[in-house]
């Protein structure tokens, strides 16, 4: 129940910090500990033995030795691409004209969006993803629709019309006018009504006019609480495209911060191919860069550099990218964050990897006091990770020395099995085929 106190025992990890800045030693993982959980709230943390004697009334899960930790936060996805994830041999642009733009067509239809929306919002529960931030479809339904969808599951998401005003196709255009007042229309209508969040989204430089940006940088200006999302330097095709279509522009970050869409609330997803001013710029705005690893390698993008920006003090989110990216599991995306970094020379460690997939993604999108942490205070979206959850993965962490060493082959071979519950405002999401 969502009211009723509940008392989780397990193993349990938390964050005193961000690892990349404060070292490892701040992600712990207290063997025989417990969260109170009450009214969707995490209520205390601590050692099973105090927190049962603290509340000797209270009604009591106990997890064993999986793992409890908080529920995973995806920070860049797009929800509509669900059914055409995993579409074979093209790169970023053919991609998007050939797969991605006609399946987004199909969101004119209500009904359809409201179907895909369920589909992947249960998808990624299964996966114990319990936040996403969307790119939705230039249809303001297709945003109603997910964030429908998101408040019958009580989950906090965000999310935004994608907007387009050229190269794309019919059918699949707004305009510099009705991009703004769809965008603000529903800003009104969904940012912060129950755990909604709207986000200003120009879907990237090449498929909005100067017209379209400079709307949408307004839109922001007035509305600074949005967060605004966004893609930049995925690939080195797009970057020429971009400088093509810009040519007075320094660089495709310029074709942002010339019309106001550069800031702190700014989500940039891939940014991959970055030249020093841009980072200096991301870096001094605080603007948060999202590593989508599965994407980068399925469409052939290249290596995001994580040691060297988490180094200079990037504030650096971790994503899927459905369904550029190949999977829904951020248990997924951990490993091809891990593999991307082996082939730049780091070896990023598990806990740096959990941390990045929670509290490093909720700190991109500036719900850090809120979501990606077991602590008092936080809403209780949290997860049971089975750390046996196949046999090659029981056999190898059998052999684990310490927490890490049981934890990273599930980081590396995990998927939806290793979810043994998924927990959203304090109340278990029943699994595919168990009823509610
Ligand atoms: N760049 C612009 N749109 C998209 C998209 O839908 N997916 C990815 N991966 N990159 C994009
Ligand atoms: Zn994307």
């Amino acid at each position: 129940m969502t009211g009723q106190p509940c008392l989780h025992l397990g193993q349990i990890l938390t964050f005193d910090g961000d690892p990349f800045r404060d070292g490892l030693d701040v992600v712990r993982v207290d063997s025989a500990g417990a969260i109170l959980v009450e009214g969707g709230t995490i209520r205390s943390v601590g050692a099973a033995d105090t927190l049962l004697a603290a509340h000797p009334a209270v009604a009591v899960v106990d997890h064993g030795d999986a793992l409890v930790m908080p529920g995973f936060v995806d920070a860049h996805v797009h929800y509509p691409q669900t059914a055409m994830i995993a579409s074979w041999g093209k790169r970023l642009i053919d991609w998007l004209n050939t797969y991605t733009f006609p399946e987004e067509m199909r969101f004119a239809d209500p009904d359809y969006a409201a179907a895909i929306a369920a589909r992947y919002l249960d998808l990624i529960l299964s996966n114990g993803t319990t936040t996403a931030c969307s790119f939705a479809t230039i249809h303001p339904a297709s945003v109603d629709a997910f964030f429908e969808a998101a408040a019958a599951r009580t989950m906090r998401v965000a999310a935004g019309k994608t907007c387009m005003d050229r190269n794309a196709p019919d059918g699949l255009r707004d305009t510099a006018r009705s991009a703004y007042d769809d965008s603000r229309a529903l800003l009104t209508r969904w940012h912060g009504v129950g755990r909604a969040e709207y986000v200003i989204t120009p879907r990237f430089s090449p498929t909005s006019t100067p017209e379209q940006l400079e709307a949408l940088g307004a839109l922001w200006a007035e509305h600074p609480s949005c967060l605004m999302q966004t893609h930049l330097s995925e690939q080195t095709d797009e970057i020429d495209w971009v400088m093509a279509l810009f040519p007075d522009m320094r660089d495709y970050l310029d074709t942002y911060e010339r019309f106001g869409l550069l800031g702190a609330r700014g989500l940039y997803g891939h940014a991959i191919h970055l030249h020093p001013r841009e980072r200096d710029r991301l870096r001094e705005t605080g603007a948060a860069l999202i590593h989508c690893p599965t994407s980068n390698t399925f469409i052939g993008s290249g290596l995001f550099d994580m040691d060297g920006l988490t180094r200079a003090g990037h504030r650096v989110g971790l994503a899927t990218d459905t369904g550029g990216g190949s999977s829904f599991s951020m248990l997924r995306t951990m490993a091809a964050a891990y593999e991307i970094a082996q082939l730049r020379g780091r070896s990023l460690h598990p806990a740096e990897l959990l941390w990045l997939a929670t509290q490093g993604s909720a700190t991109a999108l500036h719900m850090q006091d809120r979501i990606g942490a077991l602590a008092p205070g936080r809403e209780a979206d949290f997860i049971v990770l089975d750390l046996a959850s196949t046999p090659a993965i029981a056999q190898r962490s059998a052999r684990a020395r310490d927490i890490w060493e049981a934890v990273f082959p599930t980081i590396m071979m995990g998927d939806d099995r290793a979810i043994l519950a998924t927990y959203v405002a304090g109340k278990r999401h029943p699994r595919p085929g168990e009823s509610a």
